[in-house]
């Protein structure tokens, strides 16, 4: 029986967090149960807000590789490739954006918000524009039926699937697969703060943190704002400390509800043991990364391993694409 295909991508433009371990990574990893998953990176992507320093994209990519290979994305059920690698991908972008009316790009609303968001790294390019219609290639080379990703790509998909149409339509031939979005309906993690976790607001846990800073980061959260004293009950609703139990730790969630209503541990007993629950699930993977990282060379073999098999799919289906054109 052939699986159906999962493609998804993250941009490296910094260290992953527990963030991208809640809303993304862990999802991929028991995807690749039931899917052919290909995890890409979108190097072309990250170039597109981190074009006044470039360098950094590559180690960035090293690290987030890493990140992916210790937590379980694993090289031999799935394909992990750089979209830069795998040159289809800007053939096919082209293709699609010839066929995309100014409009629907402009109308993006992602489009729209990002330039006013970040002004700071002014995106207000001409590449930027066409985001979406990179993203759609990324997707339809491989036929892609599923895309995991988070509510504020939707816009994303909803385009590609148009662009899709559009080009069935054009040339009478149904080459490509109109993906669907698979929402992770994943609890998000907020960050220590208590905002979206980020790495522009420095309120996130690394994956790879060190014990000294993550002492910090985990002791220093805000618990519930009315818990003045040890023996004033709290509210785990209120509490970001809480709901990061929900995620690290939940066979612990009653008793800590039950030390928090009832007043029977303070805050800074239940962080220290949340530390230590928080410790034990990413020391183990930090060390693990810190021996792959001693030879990058392993890394990038298996992205070249991964590109070789991207290349054979994406290929293919390009090819079609200019057959149905009578490109070729
Ligand atoms: N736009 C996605 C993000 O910022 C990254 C991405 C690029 C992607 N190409 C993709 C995600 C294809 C899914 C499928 O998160």
């Amino acid at each position: 029986m052939n699986k159906k295909v999962i493609l998804s991508g993250m941009r490296p433009t910094g260290k992953l967090h527990l963030g991208h371990w809640v809303g993304a990574l862990s999802n991929w990893i028991s995807l690749q149960e039931k899917y052919n998953c290909f995890f890409m990176v979108a190097d072309w992507h990250a170039l597109m807000s981190e074009y006044k320093n470039p360098k950094l994209i590559k180690d960035i990519t090293v690290d987030n590789v890493a990140d992916w290979l210790v937590f379980g994305v694993d090289p031999h059920r799935s394909t992990i490739f750089r979209q830069s690698q795998v040159l289809e991908h800007l053939e096919l972008f082209m293709i699609l954006s010839v066929i995309t009316p100014l409009g629907w790009l402009t109308r993006c609303p992602t489009f729209k918000e990002q330039v006013k968001q970040l002004k700071e790294k002014d995106i207000n390019t001409y590449a930027f524009l066409g985001y979406p219609a990179l993203q759609a290639s990324d997707i339809v080379l491989y036929k892609a039926n599923y895309v995991p990703v988070g509510e504020d790509q939707l816009p994303h998909l909803e385009l590609s699937r148009e662009i899709v149409r559009r080009f069935s339509s054009l040339y009478k031939k149904k080459v490509f697969t109109e993906p669907q979005a698979l929402l992770t309906k994943v609890s998000r993690l907020s960050g220590l703060d208590g905002r979206k976790m980020s790495k522009s607001y420095n309120n996130y846990i690394a994956l790879d943190q060190d014990d000294d800073s993550l002492e910090k980061k985990v002791l220093g959260m805000f618990t519930d704002p009315a818990r003045k004293r040890k023996k004033d009950p709290g509210h785990p609703k209120k509490c970001n400390v809480f709901s990061y139990y929900r995620i690290i730790n939940p066979d612990l969630e009653e008793d800590v509800g039950d030390w928090c209503t009832h007043a029977k541990k303070g805050c800074v007993e239940c962080k220290k043991i949340l530390l230590s629950s928080i410790k034990k699930f990413l020391t183990p993977k930090r060390e693990e990364k810190k021996e792959i990282l001693k030879d990058k060379n392993k890394i990038y073999d298996i992205l070249n391993r991964g590109e070789a098999k991207a290349k054979k799919v994406a290929s293919a289906t390009l090819r079609e694409a200019k057959k149905a054109m009578k490109l070729i």
